[in-house]
């Protein structure tokens, strides 16, 4: 998830003086960084260490992600024009990968056996982003631009699908062995507009990755009710997030689907037995899964204490059970 190092002094004293995403497009600092929790907390995988608008900072869009606030864009994209002006995605945009291709290798390298999960922004989150021009709550400048000109809101994810598409499969030949698509804000769509405005594109973004051998989780914020469209899209793993037990998650999905989840981060910020309680409740909820990525059901808190989440990897370790 999204800040996860962001809580450890290294990475603070690392970052110190460089802007985030000019830190993601620094092959030795996104390594590092990638590295710092996973030498910390002893996970079992590495996430790539970038951003969902990293791809987007490639393509030539001014863009940048400011403290306590998120991505914000120069210039918000919301006529025809707009995207007629978006630049387009050709060798220029696959030279420009490679400072990513050349993160990733070295992460690669120093990971040795743990396996190291790529990732990239959904097009309805991105495009958000962009058309909002920065974080929103409701989403409604896209939600409208759906609605009132859906050629145009067609063209402008379609260019996010190829856009996070191939930074996914450029990780992945690079030697991710692992991706993860985040649509963390398609949770403020009906499954209506989700499957006619959104899953197509989302589609086209797994399709990148789907001839290489590795899986494809695919993950939004208060999802419950979008969880078997999203895994429609392409996906071969769903993440949940904190918001629905697994068990329901499992009711819904087709037999068979691993699953990724889901921590309340809230629990970071209570007791011992109040986190190994909610950690047991996850782990059992989870049981009848195929398969079961442990972690939490969003993001790292800026402020959580960092013993907390090495403390509660070592307590999900210990309560390991040989699968059937
Ligand atoms: O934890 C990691 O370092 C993994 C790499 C990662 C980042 N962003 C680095 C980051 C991942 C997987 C993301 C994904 C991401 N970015 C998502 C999807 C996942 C999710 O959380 O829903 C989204 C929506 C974003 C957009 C974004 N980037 C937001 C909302 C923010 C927070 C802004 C803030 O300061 O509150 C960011 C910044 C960001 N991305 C940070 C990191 C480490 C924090 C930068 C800093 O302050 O040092």
């Amino acid at each position: 998830m999204r800040q996860a190092g962001r809580s450890l002094p290294e990475y603070r004293s690392l970052r110190e003086g460089t802007t985030m995403l000019d830190s993601c497009v620094r092959p030795d600092m996104a390594a590092e960084i990638t590295l710092q929790p996973v030498r910390r907390h002893r996970v079992d995988a590495g996430i790539f260490f970038s951003d969902i608008v990293v791809p987007a900072r490639l393509a030539g869009l001014g863009v940048e992600i400011r403290p306590g606030v998120g991505p914000v864009f120069d210039h918000p994209i919301r006529t025809e024009a707009d995207v007629d002006a978006l630049p387009p995605l050709g060798d220029d945009y696959d030279a420009a990968l490679e400072p990513i291709r050349e993160a990733v290798r070295l992460t690669v390298d120093e990971l040795a056996t743990t396996p190291l999960i790529g990732f990239a922004g959904a097009p309805f989150t991105v495009a958000s982003y962009m058309v909002e021009g920065g974080p929103s709550r409701d989403h409604l400048r896209t939600r409208a631009l759906m609605r009132s000109r859906p050629e145009v809101w067609d063209r402008l994810a379609a260019w996010v699908a190829e856009l996070s598409g191939r930074f996914l499969r450029a990780q992945v030949l690079a030697g991710a062995s692992a991706v993860q698509l985040f649509d963390s804000w398609v949770g403020a769509l009906g499954a209506e507009m989700y499957t006619g405005h959104v899953r197509p594109h989302s589609a086209a973004a797994l399709a990148r990755v789907a001839d290489l051998p590795v899986p494809r989780i695919h993950f939004g914020v208060g999802a419950a009710h979008l969880l078997p469209p999203m895994l429609e899209a392409g996906a071969t793993v769903m993440g949940v997030d904190h918001r629905l037990r697994l068990d329901r998650a499992l009711e819904v999905l087709p037999a068979g689907t691993p699953i990724q989840g889901n921590i309340d981060p809230a629990v970071l910020f209570t007791s011992e037995p109040a986190r190994h309680e909610e950690a047991r409740a996850v782990l059992a909820a989870g049981a009848r899964a195929s398969g079961h990525v442990v972690n939490l059901g969003h993001g790292v808190p800026p402020d959580t204490d960092p013993q907390v989440l090495t403390d509660l990897v070592s307590f999900l370790h210990e309560q390991r059970v040989p699968r059937a």
